[in-house]
C-alpha cells in the first residue's frame, strides 16, 4: 500500500542549497555571456562594431550571425544564422568576457546598425493578413459537427460574445541558463530543459554532430511552465558556439527582463464564441472562433476552441483558429495551453447562459454533460466529472448560494462563481533503469526531468512501491541523456508516461529476485513457485507461509554486485479512446465598490485524474495550477508598446503575478477515480488545475457586482467605470 505522506525525495538538496542548478555548474576558466538585443522591432542588422567593445578590460569574443552561419539551417537556428530582425529585443550579438560585469559592459558597447522596415505591433494593425494553420496544437484547427449556423438561428436562446485573453509570459522561477564545455569534438551541455533528448537532438542537428558526442544535463529545474524548450536553444547555441571557439566553459544566464522576449509567451486570443440553447437547457449549437498573435518568424496556435468541441455534449459545432503575425515575440504553450483561454470563453459563456435561463449553473452543466468524446466519436476511459461538481458542491456549500448582487461582509460585496475544468491524459515512450545493490537499496534511472513538479519522487515511489521497498531505501537519478530515454516534461503526461516503464523494469527485477530465491539452496524460499512469491517491507515471502527472507541476505549470497534491469514502453500509435482529466472550481470572491478592488477568499476545487501517485504532491500540483490561473484571471499582462514594439515594463514591478498576501484558502478534493484503460490508471494533473478558474473568477464577480468581465486580466478600472 502507497505511504500516502511521502514528501519530496529531492527537498532536502533544495532547501540546503545543494541541489545544483544548470547555472551553478562549476567550472574551471568559465567565461561569461551578455547578449545584445535589437533595438528595432523590424528590419535587417547592417553592421556589427565591435571596436569600442574590444576595449571593454575581459572582452574575449562575440558571436553573431555571421558565426552562427555554420550551423545547419533548420527553425530553430533561423533567428540567429540571418540578420533579419523580427522583433525587438532579439539577441543580434552574444559577447563573451571574463565576468558577467566585463560581458555586460561590452556588451553595452558594441554598436549595431540597421535598416528599419515598418513593424507590425498590434493583432489589429494585420488583422486582414489573418490566416488559418493547419493545425492549432494537436488539433486540426478547423472543426465541423452539424450545421451551428441552422442551430443558432432555431434556438430558444443565444448567448453570443466576445472573450479576450492578453498575453502571459511564463516567468519560471529559475531563469534560462547554461554552461557548456567541449572537449575535443565532443560536448557538455548543462542548460535548462524540459527536455534533454530534445535538447540534445537539436544540437545533434544545429551542430552536425553524432548525438553521442553530446550530453546534455538538467538535473533540477527551478520551474518551466513551457518556456524551457526549443525558443531557448538559439540563445543557448550561441554560448555552445562562443565556447567551441575559446575551448573554454561559457555561462550564459538570461536577465529577468529577457524572460518577456526570448523564450515564449502565452498568445494574446480574440475569440468570437455563441451558444445555443432549446428551452430546457440543452445545448442545440456552439459557434467558437479564434483570432491569436503569433510572430513574423514562427507559427503556433494553442488549440483554444478544442475545448469547445468535446466538453459538452452538443450536435452541432463549428470551430477555427486564425493567427496575425505580428513583429512581437513568438508564442509557445504555456500552463494548460488552449484550455486556460478556452475554458475561460466557454465556461464565461454558460454562466451568462445559466443566469438568462433562470438554471443553476451546474444543473446546466449536468443537462449538457458529454457520455463520450463526441469530437474524436471515441468512448472516455473514465470520466467523473459529476462527481467532480458533486463534491466540489458540497465542500464549497454551494445550494446556500446568495442571489446575485445580494452578498455582503461589511462593505465588500461578495460572489461565487463556478466552472468546469479538463485537460487530455496522454502519454509518450520512456524507459527506465533499475540496480538493486546488494545492501538492498536501489537506484532508479530515467532520461526525463523534474520541472519542480515531482518526478523524483514519484519515480522513486513508484519502483519502491513495486518492490516492496521503503522509499528511504530508493535513489532517482534523472535529467541526463547517458541515462535511458525518458519523455519531456510537458503537457502533464510525465508520470503517466514512466509509469509502464517502471511497471515493467520492476516486474524483470522481481522475475530476477524469484529466480535467484528459487534456486538457492541456502534459502527458506528454495524450490517454491515463482507466483507464489511476493515482496514487501524489504523482503521477498512465501504467499502461502511464514517464510521469507530480507533482499539483502538473498543478494549477499547469490547476486554480491547487485542486480539491473531495464524496461520500457512506446507512446500508443493510435488512440481510440479518450483519455481526459475533469475538475469542477469553486471561487468566492469579495469586491471593493468604491475601490473596485478583488479578492478571492476560497476555492474549493474537486479534481478526478486517475490514480494518484502522492496525494501531497498532488495537491501541490494543483494549488501551483490554480494559482498560475488566478494569475491570469487577475494580474498577468504582457504589454507591448505599439510605437516601439518594446515591452513595457518588462520586470516584476509591472508585471503583476500574484503573491502570498493574494493567496486564498485551497480545498482541494481529489475524487477517486479508477481509469481501466490508461496505464498504471495516471491522467496528468498540472494543467487540469489551470484551467477553468479564470471563468470561475469572473463568474463570481459577475455574482457579486452584476458586472461581466469577458477580458483578461480583470482589472479594477473594469469593475469601478
Ligand atoms: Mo507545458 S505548457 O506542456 O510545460
Amino acid at each position: 500500500m502507497t505511504d500516502q505522506t511521502i514528501t519530496r525525495i529531492e527537498g532536502r538538496l533544495k532547501v540546503t542549497g545543494s541541489a545544483v542548478f544548470a547555472g551553478e555548474t562549476p567550472a574551471d576558466g568559465l567565461l561569461h555571456g551578455a547578449l545584445v538585443e535589437a533595438s528595432i522591432a523590424s528590419g535587417r542588422v547592417i553592421d556589427v562594431d565591435l571596436s569600442a567593445a574590444r576595449q571593454v578590460a575581459g572582452f574575449v569574443d562575440a558571436i553573431s550571425y555571421a558565426d552562427a552561419e555554420a550551423l545547419k539551417p533548420s527553425a530553430v537556428t533561423a533567428l540567429i544564422r540571418e540578420r533579419t530582425v523580427h522583433f525587438r529585443g532579439q539577441p543580434v550579438v552574444l559577447v563573451v568576457a571574463a565576468s558577467p560585469a566585463a560581458a555586460r559592459a561590452a556588451a553595452r558597447a558594441v554598436r549595431v546598425s540597421y535598416e528599419t522596415a515598418a513593424a507590425v505591433t498590434s493583432i489589429d494593425a494585420a488583422l486582414e493578413k489573418a490566416y488559418e494553420p493547419a493545425m492549432a496544437s494537436r488539433y486540426p484547427a478547423r472543426s465541423k459537427r452539424g450545421d451551428a449556423q441552422a442551430a443558432l438561428q432555431a434556438a430558444h436562446l443565444v448567448v453570443r460574445n466576445r472573450y479576450e485573453t492578453a498575453v502571459n509570459n511564463h516567468h519560471p522561477m529559475e531563469p534560462h541558463a547554461v554552461v557548456c564545455f567541449w572537449s575535443g569534438d565532443k560536448v557538455t551541455v548543462h542548460t535548462c530543459t524540459q527536455a534533454v533528448f530534445g535538447t540534445r537532438a537539436a544540437i545533434a542537428h544545429a551542430f552536425d554532430m553524432p548525438a553521442d558526442d553530446i550530453r546534455v544535463v538538467s538535473r533540477f529545474l527551478g520551474g518551466g511552465f513551457g518556456c524551457k524548450g526549443p525558443l531557448w536553444w538559439p540563445w543557448m547555441m550561441l554560448a555552445m558556439l562562443a565556447s567551441q571557439r575559446s575551448r573554454c566553459p561559457v555561462r550564459l544566464e538570461l536577465t529577468r527582463g529577457q524572460l518577456f522576449t526570448l523564450v515564449g509567451r502565452r498568445q494574446q486570443t480574440v475569440q468570437d464564441l455563441a451558444l445555443g440553447f432549446d428551452a430546457d437547457g440543452r445545448l442545440s449549437a456552439i459557434d467558437h472562433h479564434v483570432t491569436a498573435q503569433t510572430s513574423t518568424h514562427g507559427e503556433f496556435a494553442d488549440s483554444t476552441a478544442a475545448v469547445s468541441r468535446y466538453l459538452y455534449a452538443c450536435p452541432n459545432v463549428t470551430t477555427s483558429h486564425q493567427l496575425v503575425r505580428t513583429n512581437e515575440p513568438q508564442p509557445i504553450p504555456m500552463r494548460a495551453p488552449g484550455t486556460a483561454p478556452g475554458t475561460f470563453a466557454l465556461e464565461s459563456a454558460m454562466d451568462e447562459a445559466a443566469i438568462a435561463l433562470g438554471i443553476d449553473p451546474i444543473e446546466l452543466r449536468l443537462r449538457n454533460f458529454a457520455d463520450h468524446d463526441q469530437d474524436a466519436n471515441a468512448p472516455w476511459t473514465s470520466n467523473s466529472l459529476r462527481e467532480c461538481y458533486r463534491a466540489g458542491t458540497e465542500r464549497f456549500g454551494w445550494s446556500r448560494r446568495p442571489a446575485i448582487g445580494s452578498a455582503r461582509d461589511g462593505l465588500w460585496r461578495i460572489g461565487w462563481g463556478m466552472a468546469t475544468t479538463c485537460y487530455p491524459a496522454r502519454r509518450q515512450g520512456s524507459r527506465a533503469r533499475l540496480h538493486l545493490a546488494a545492501d538492498g537499496s536501489l537506484l532508479v534511472q530515467c532520461g526525463t526531468q523534474d520541472m519542480g513538479s515531482g518526478t523524483y519522487t514519484a519515480l522513486g515511489q513508484m519502483a519502491a512501491d513495486a518492490l516492496g521497498l521503503p522509499i528511504a531505501h530508493v535513489s532517482v537519478e534523472l535529467g541526463d541523456t547517458e541515462l535511458p530515454e525518458g519523455p519531456f516534461s510537458g503537457g502533464s503526461q510525465v508520470t503517466s508516461s514512466i509509469a509502464p516503464a517502471v511497471e515493467r523494469a520492476t516486474a524483470a527485477m522481481k522475475a530476477k529476485l524469484c529466480a535467484l530465491v528459487i534456486g538457492d539452496q541456502a534459502s527458506p524460499l528454495a524450490g517454491l513457485a515463482a507466483d507464489t512469491l511476493e515482496f514487501g517491507d524489504g523482503m521477498i515471502r512465501s504467499r502461502n507461509g511464514n517464510a521469507g527472507e530480507r533482499l539483502e541476505a538473498l543478494l549477499a549470497r547469490g547476486a554480491p554486485d547487485g542486480l539491473d534491469s531495464e524496461g520500457g514502453a512506446e507512446a500508443p500509435k493510435v488512440w481510440d479512446i479518450t483519455g481526459m482529466g475533469f475538475g469542477a472550481i469553486f471561487v468566492e470572491v469579495g469586491v471593493d465598490p468604491d475601490l473596485g478592488e478583488i479578492r478571492i477568499r476560497r476555492v474549493t476545487a474537486a479534481f478526478a485524474a486517475g490514480r494518484i501517485v502522492n496525494p501531497l504532491l498532488a495537491r501541490s500540483q494543483y494549488i501551483g495550477g490554480l494559482i498560475g490561473g488566478i494569475g491570469m484571471a487577475l494580474h498577468e499582462k504582457t504589454v507591448t508598446d505599439r510605437a516601439s514594439g518594446a515591452i513595457v515594463g518588462a520586470n516584476f514591478a509591472d508585471y503583476l503575478v500574484p503573491v502570498h498576501a493574494d493567496m486564498p484558502a485551497f480545498d482541494i478534493v481529489m475524487v477517486d477515480e479508477q481509469d481501466p484503460h490508461l496505464p498504471g490508471g495516471i491522467k496528468g494533473i498540472g494543467m487540469l488545475g489551470t484551467g477553468g478558474i479564470q471563468a470561475a473568477i469572473a463568474n463570481a464577480i459577475f455574482h457579486a457586482t452584476g458586472k461581466r468581465v469577458r477580458r483578461l486580466p480583470i482589472r479594477i478600472e473594469d469593475l469601478i467605470s
